[in-house]
């Protein structure tokens, strides 16, 4: 049955030779479903052939999150579509690193969500107020004249595009044993597997298998960017054998990434040398011994990545809020500006005047933008909870042991000062962080990148969307990397935009 699944490392497959009857597409077993889905062209019709809850591993450990459902268009508007070899949306839809089932949807971009407990809720859904308890896979979307989501699935979709639509294991789940098993590297896992199985599925699955291009928000955004630079690497072989996936490689094409919760090691030392200065929403100040110390250790880290930027040179704490300010808030600003009208940019310089506005351009100060974004989201710090509350606790948990400190700095702070990380835990960091691996240059990576998060988004540093960009764009990579201005946690402004650069870095 999986003799695929054995080994796990050495040669990959090409296709889907031996590989196991349980891992063929069975492409007669789908069901047709029409639906209209609003466009910037338009209402468009699309009917299409929708495969469901197919498990992509030959030894799942919960198949309700191993499997993923296929959407094929076969007709827009009345005219024939042939998506033998169109691009392929890989859009997974996790939220706050918690399970994530496609297998109850009845069709594309109706992934349920599951509960999001405490401060790691994605507000996605609220963003928008659907109000519906369902988040579109891949974000947000855009808001059509109804004031609904287009997620980007349905717009992949009405473009013509095969949308893969894969579920994951997440933190919470939890066996009769009390044994954790969806937390890290779990959903990584699941998601390479589902590459996998797409790819050992080659002409059989509709869709290029060569131009998969991924997409996710949040902690989704954070894996479809470790998806695009961990390709291909033996690191998460065992773990792939274990489950039995498919034989094949699972590097990507694209990763588009939207306010990615990632590099979760040195997420709290960001934050606070971003969001330091900035009280809580109850007006009170976090702790400032703990955020300053965080922040002396950021100097490091940021110094240690040797990032470059155009006309600044090495990127240190000393220039990244310059970086910041000139590669991504200004531009931000600026088309944020440049798209209202007359009065509406008038009211609203006039109203935000750390803002200058002058031939047609947005300049401004980190110090006023801090000012002007005002509460900060999470306190200090605001990944490794001293009391291990944080989703990210529970992220890191193995075993019976439900959360787990994963920085020296909380858990030296609550234990004695020579304490250790627990041994596995610098490996199984390294499997959720994209970074480590474009460090090294991962030949396996996507070469294109879609990056974005809004400028009122601290759910997590702007450092981490600047740094990955930096990185990308010193590797020589494709890199369009944007902020939505104003814009807070989950959102996506420019849906229509993405499906078009799907297009023109695919063609
Ligand atoms: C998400 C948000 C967070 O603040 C976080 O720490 C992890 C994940 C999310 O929305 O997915």
């Amino acid at each position: 049955l999986d003799a695929q699944a054995s080994g796990g490392s050495g040669t990959k497959a090409s296709g889907s030779t031996g590989s196991a009857v349980a891992l063929t597409f069975d492409k007669d077993d789908y069901t047709e479903v029409t639906t209209t889905i609003t466009t910037d062209d338009g209402d468009k019709t699309v009917k299409y052939h929708f495969y469901k809850a197919i498990t992509y591993v030959t030894k799942p450990v919960d198949e309700k999150y191993q499997s993923l459902n296929v959407s094929v268009p076969v007709e827009i508007d009345g005219k024939t579509v042939d998506a033998t070899d169109a691009p392929i949306l890989f859009a997974n839809s996790v939220g706050g690193y918690m399970p994530s089932s496609v297998a109850d949807a009845t069709g594309v971009g109706g992934a349920a969500m599951t509960g999001m407990p405490g401060s790691a809720a994605p507000s996605a859904s609220a963003s928008t107020g659907t109000g519906s308890g369902e988040v579109d896979s891949g974000g947000n979307g855009q808001v059509d004249g109804q004031g609904e989501t287009v997620s980007n699935a349905k717009l992949a979709l009405a473009a013509g595009y095969v949308v893969v639509e894969p579920g994951a294991r997440g933190r919470t789940l939890v066996d009769s044993d009390g044994v954790y098993y969806g937390v890290a590297p779990a959903a990584i896992v699941d998601l390479k597997a589902a590459v996998r199985y797409v790819r050992a599925n080659k002409g059989v699955i509709p869709g290029d298998t060569d131009r998969i291009v991924s997409s996710g928000t949040s902690a989704g955004g954070a894996l479809s960017a470790l998806l695009g630079a961990s390709g291909d690497s033996p690191l998460y072989d065992s773990y792939l054998a274990e489950t039995g996936a498919a034989d094949a490689s699972d590097a990507i094409f694209a990763s588009g990434d939207w306010c990615p919760i990632t590099d979760l090691e040195h997420a709290d030392m960001a934050y606070e040398w971003n969001w330091g200065s900035n009280k809580l929403g109850s007006g009170s100040l976090v702790d400032q011994t703990v955020s300053k110390e965080l922040r002396t250790a950021f100097a490091d880290y940021q110094a240690s990545l040797k990032l470059k930027a155009k006309g600044l040179g090495t990127l240190t704490v000393r220039n990244l809020d310059e970086y910041l300010v000139r590669t991504f808030l200004e531009p931000s600003a600026t088309a944020y500006l440049a798209a209202l009208s007359d009065t509406d940019r008038t009211t609203y310089l006039a109203s935000n005047t750390f803002i200058t506005w002058k031939n047609g351009k947005a300049t401004l100060s980190w110090e006023d933008f801090l000012t002007h974004v005002g509460a900060r989201k999470k306190d200090t710090p605001a990944f490794d909870a001293f009391d291990l509350s944080a989703g990210e606790n529970n992220l890191f948990g193995k075993g019976t042991t439900e959360a787990r400190h994963f920085t020296l700095y909380s858990l030296r702070h609550e234990g004695s000062s020579s304490a250790r990380l627990d041994s596995d835990l610098p490996a199984t960091l390294k499997l959720m962080n994209p970074m480590p691996f474009l460090a090294k240059a991962n030949p396996g990576r996507a070469k294109h990148w879609w990056i974005r998060v809004g400028t009122k988004d601290s759910d997590t540093s702007l450092t981490v969307v600047g740094n990955l960009a930096a990185k990308l764009e010193n590797l020589g990579d494709d890199v369009d990397a944007a902020m939505y201005w104003d814009a807070g946690h989950g959102a996506n402004e420019d849906a229509a935009d993405f499906i078009k650069w799907i297009a023109k870095v695919t063609g």
